[in-house]
């Protein structure tokens, strides 16, 4: 049996967004997105759990340190979100929808890179207590 196991570190930022089409009409963008469509934003406490899967290496047991962690996804993603307006702010979400699906898809792309290969990564975004999202989907 392997020892494959998933170690999980929680962070939390807030951010304004609006969610909208540019393509469509007014009618069509409060049609959809309803109130994510509000022209002049608004804000979300959102709660990231970022999910690492692999072996603990034999001599310190860990997994991943979760000090180190913690401090690259401060440093790659909650400096960059934090206290901002994803649509106005943030290069990433200048032509793309800041939903949930596309926010977690953002910070998986930004993390992957950081994270040792050997490595699983899946990331959980709550955009509220019940509305959440997982990217990759497995
Ligand atoms: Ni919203």
């Amino acid at each position: 049996m392997s020892n494959r196991v998933a170690v999980f570190r929680k962070e939390h930022f807030n951010a304004a967004h609006r969610l909208h089409n540019p393509a469509w009409s007014d009618e069509k963008n409060f049609s959809v997105f309803g109130k994510c469509n509000n022209p002049n934003y608004h804000g979300h406490n959102y709660d990231l759990i970022v999910k690492v899967v692999g072996e603990p290496d034999p001599q310190t047991g860990y997994l991943i340190d979760l000090k180190m962690l913690s401090d690259l996804v401060k440093e790659n993603v909650l400096q960059k979100f934090d206290h901002k307006n994803l649509n106005l702010d943030t290069a990433e979400f200048k032509d793309l929808n800041p939903t949930a699906e596309n926010i977690a898809i953002v910070i998986y792309n930004i993390l992957r890179e950081k994270i040792n290969k050997k490595f699983d990564l899946q990331i959980r975004l709550y955009e509220t207590e019940r509305n959440f999202v997982e990217y990759p989907a497995n």
